[in-house]
């Protein structure tokens, strides 16, 4: 008999319900039976009873075996409430350290994955303000970077393009020409990593900057790349950009030790200007499934349901947000 997983569902804000739907139809449709236990969690919540993520859900979380999300935003709420309170507390109380985008153009033959720091960085929350307010004031956010941090997540990225489904190929980028104490300390941890236990993995270095011009003009070069948080941000809304576009950008927030549930949503937000009509591609929520499919270990099913999803990234497959869910459905 087949496995259920126990999996948590927040479906969000604006196109994160529809989104997320359609997601969970393909998955049914892929023969994967998910137990699933709703949140209603986001900004609409968080307007409505100022609910934001008590501890007791994440609590219940740890018991989780994944979580798939949606989108969290709503117009009103002030930046960084629900960036930080939600999905940030999230990433760090269950330590996804990873996160994983994958970037797939078949037709221009780009294939690569972005693994990005999730915990450190100038995401951690270190600074602060003095004399908020007056004429004087002063702004600090840091960045913080552990050995321990950074080794985990360039272990893994190692340990991704070793596998016989990538190239074999791995490029660290960073700002090791500005940022000489955080890139140093990334750099030599690179560097002592591949030295003791990946001395046979072909790499290379690109400063940040640079990777943006090879993204557009020879991302063919990529097979898995590791870079830090705030860098992996921006490289991968490119990725998505050069990639047929957000709407195809699937990640997943990964805890690879396994101490607790991973978490999977599309790169995209939750787009209040087109919510509600029906009109969101919802092919990156369905592509995230299959992440977490693969990750729960329904590997078959998570590579039917991106074959399937092939023929929406081709513009084979069109249409409103249920019909597009629908006709990948279909073709399981
Ligand atoms: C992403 C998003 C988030 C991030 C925001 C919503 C906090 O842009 O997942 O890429 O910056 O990590
Ligand atoms: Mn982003």
């Amino acid at each position: 008999m087949a496995s259920t997983y126990r999996v948590g569902v927040v479906r969000g804000d604006g196109i994160g319900l529809e989104v997320i739907d359609e997601g969970l139809k393909v998955i049914e449709a892929a023969g994967v039976t998910l137990d699933t236990i709703d949140y209603d969690l986001g900004g609409a919540r968080y307007l409505r009873d100022g609910t934001i993520l008590p501890d007791s859900v994440l609590d219940e979380w740890r018991g989780l075996d994944a979580i798939y999300l949606g989108a969290v935003g709503t117009p009103g709420v002030p930046p960084g409430v629900i960036e930080r309170g939600l999905l940030l507390k999230m990433r760090f109380e269950l330590d996804l350290f990873v996160n994983q985008r994958p970037f797939v153009d078949a037709a221009k033959g780009i294939d690569f994955i972005v693994i990005r720091e999730n915990t450190e960085g100038t995401y951690a929350g270190e600074g602060g303000f003095l004399r908020k307010g007056t004429p004087h004031e002063v702004a600090t956010q840091g960045s913080v970077n552990t050995r321990m941090g950074v080794e985990r997540c360039v272990r893994y990225a190692f340990d991704l393009a070793r596998t016989p489904a990538r190239r074999g190929h791995l490029t660290m980028v960073h700002k090791t020409n500005v940022l000489t104490f955080a890139g140093d300390l990334w750099e030599r941890t690179f560097n002592e990593v591949h030295a003791a236990d990946y001395a046979e993995v072909p790499t290379a270095y690109n400063h940040v900057d640079a990777a943006c011009i090879y993204f557009v003009e020879d991302p063919q070069r990529y097979d898995v790349i590791v870079t830090d948080n705030l860098f992996g941000d921006i490289l991968t809304d490119l990725g998505g950009a050069v990639t047929g576009g957000i709407g195809f950008a699937a990640s997943g927030n990964l805890n690879p030790a396994r101490t607790g549930p991973s978490m999977f949503e599309p790169v995209h937000g939750s787009a209040p200007d087109i919510a509600g009509q029906n009109k969101a591609n919802p092919t990156a929520a369905i592509l995230s499934g299959a992440m977490m499919l693969d990750f729960l270990g329904e590997p078959a099913a998570a590579d039917r349901i991106r074959a399937a999803c092939a023929a929406s990234m081709s513009g084979e497959i069109t249409g409103s947000t249920t019909s597009v869910g629908e006709q990948i459905a279909a073709r399981l």
